[in-house]
């Protein structure tokens, strides 16, 4: 699958990179038409396509939104953001969105799984820049990330900060507990910082599909957890939620008129701001 066949013994630079199970980051990139992704990725891809052909729609609707929303939240002036659950590196990173609109834009991105940090960090290699680091770490200990060194060299957390959550957060089942890990980021940021979250549903598919798309995920690294339209206004209680509010992501403030359906994408997007 590489240009020199390291990661296609399933190990990268000395990190095992478990080539034999799924695994969401490669199993994304695979929806969203990339070659980083190994064949367990690709199979249990194509079962969840196979569940729901609209996969892929979504996983496309939420990079434009993410997109649209970093590109709001820079113009809005800020100049730093922590994005976590990164992904594999496509067109349109935050990094890159963000410094179209203030080259002096700051970013980590944090991501646990290993073949993520591998790409991003040689992606990174090449602008040598210092405005962009990318750390390995779990978004279930939000402590170990405010406190790792990339966030206190690039990010000053007296000043508002973005905090970058999207489609990772469904990754989390409530025993992960993951409004607790949401107020533990939150709470570190300074008054005027903002939150761009989306997360997966299953508000829009019948019960038969959810469950055929949950048991793929249950056998790759890390489960999904579609939640309600409520569950996810739920997490931002606290937080003043911009205009639209939480919407199916092609509704935030789309750049062209939505189509019918673009109202039922399994994917709710939003962007919150700390008062
Ligand atoms: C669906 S991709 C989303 C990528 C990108 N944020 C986007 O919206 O296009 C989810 C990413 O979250 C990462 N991820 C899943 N669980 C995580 C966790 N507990 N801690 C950190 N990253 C996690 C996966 O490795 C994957 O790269």
């Amino acid at each position: 699958m590489d240009q020199d066949g390291v990661w296609g013994t399933g190990r990268g630079g000395g990190v095992d990179l478990r080539a034999d199970v799924p695994h969401p980051a490669r199993m994304y990139d695979y929806y969203l038409g990339g070659k980083d992704n190994f064949p367990a990725d690709r199979e249990a891809a194509e079962r969840a396509l196979a569940a729901n052909p609209e996969f892929r729609t979504t996983a496309r609707a939420n990079r434009a939104f993410l997109q649209r929303a970093v590109r709001h939240v820079a113009g809005q002036g800020i100049d730093q953001f922590l994005d976590i659950g990164t992904g594999i590196p496509t067109a349109g990173n935050t990094h890159e969105i963000a410094q179209l609109v203030n080259p002096a834009a700051r970013v980590v991105y944090v991501d646990n799984d290993p073949i993520v940090l591998t790409h991003a960090r040689a992606l990174m290699a090449g602008m040598g820049l210092g405005r962009t680091a990318v750390l390995q770490a779990d978004l279930r200990s939000p402590a170990a990330i405010l406190a790792a060194p990339e966030v206190g060299e690039l990010l000053d957390l007296d000043r508002p900060v973005a905090l970058v959550l999207a489609a990772v957060l469904h990754f989390l089942p409530d025993e992960d507990e993951p409004a607790l890990v949401l107020k533990t980021l939150i709470d570190a940021l300074a008054p005027g910082s903002h939150l761009i979250l989306s997360h997966g549903t299953a508000d829009f598919i019948p019960d038969e599909i959810r469950d055929r798309v949950t048991g793929v995920y249950d056998r790759a690294t890390a489960p999904l957890v579609g939640r309600s339209r409520a569950e996810v206004r739920t997490l931002l209680d606290g937080l003043e939620v911009l205009e639209p509010g939480v919407v199916t992501v092609p509704l935030w403030r789309p750049d062209a008129d939505p189509d019918e359906a673009a109202h039922r994408v399994s994917m709710y997007g939003a962007v919150a701001r700390k008062p």
